[in-house]
């Protein structure tokens, strides 16, 4: 069966005793309850060995946001999957729209990425999404598709199981707009449909798809009830330990 998850996706915030302190209340938070899901951050590099000796990994995941897509070498300024792994780290987000779009990532580098990081034992949280003019065009059905096939599609199905995936609609990033329960609902059948006609019913069925754009305490419950989505990649308010938890407490 799949996983519901709520995972926090930092982006460049929090200098390191900040981001310590705030791993330490998301830990500290989670002995209080019963969580009805696996609950990861994912946080910046400079932070992740740090907050590794700080967290009880049985209770909370630790990811990176990026990695690098060759394994190692003259690449001034990039950190490979074995780097990331050799934090402590288990998880690393890939294909980040913020990534694709001031980065220049395309599903070519996603590819490589995505292939170090499974040969690292880090589990990606892969995202895909539309942006607002593609949305309004009808084509946010295809756009995921073609994302999907592009950089994912080469993998086994042994491999493609260990992924999750996160359906994040560009125009609902960190703008307050959330898409509708029902719209998450509707992509995030499409995309495991996709993913049926490749891998087939049980690998589609077993994939986590996490909703990710504006998602708070106040819209998580409705999104979660949806019988397509798996969880939440959360921005804004992943950065304040009670708003994390009144999201992670919406299963
Ligand atoms: P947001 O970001 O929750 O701030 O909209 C989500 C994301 O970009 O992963």
């Amino acid at each position: 069966m799949r996983k519901n998850i709520v995972a926090g996706n930092w982006k460049m915030n929090t200098t390191l005793p900040e981001g310590l302190q705030l791993a330490k209340e998301v830990n500290d938070a989670l002995k209080g309850v019963d969580a009805k899901c696996d609950v990861i951050i994912c946080v910046p590099f400079t932070h992740l060995a740090s907050i590794n000796g700080v967290i009880d990994k049985n209770r909370l995941g630790l990811g990176a946001e990026n990695c690098a897509d060759h394994v190692s070498g003259a690449y001034t300024g990039e950190v490979s999957a074995p780097m990331v792994a050799s934090t402590g780290a288990t998880y690393v987000i890939l294909g980040h729209s913020e990534r694709r779009q001031y980065y220049g990532e395309t599903s070519e580098t996603l590819k490589e990425k995505v292939k170090l990081a499974l040969a690292n034992g880090l589990t990606p949280i892969f995202c895909i999404g539309e942006v607002l003019e593609e949305r309004e065009a009808g084509k946010h059905f295809e756009v995921v598709k073609t994302q999907i096939e592009d950089a994912l599609f080469d993998l086994s199905a042994e491999d493609f199981s260990k992924l999750i995936l996160a359906y994040e609609p560009v125009w609902a990033i960190g703008t307050g707009k959330t898409a509708t329960d029902d719209q998450a609902q509707e992509i995030h059948a499409y995309i495991r449909s996709v993913i049926e006609g490749k891998y087939g019913k049980e690998v589609a069925e077993n994939t986590s798809i996490l909703y990710g754009g504006s998602c708070k305490p106040s819209n998580a419950k409705a999104l979660f009830a949806k019988p397509d989505v798996d969880g939440g990649l959360i921005g804004g308010a992943a950065l304040k330990a009670d708003s994390f938890m009144g999201i992670v407490e919406a299963f």
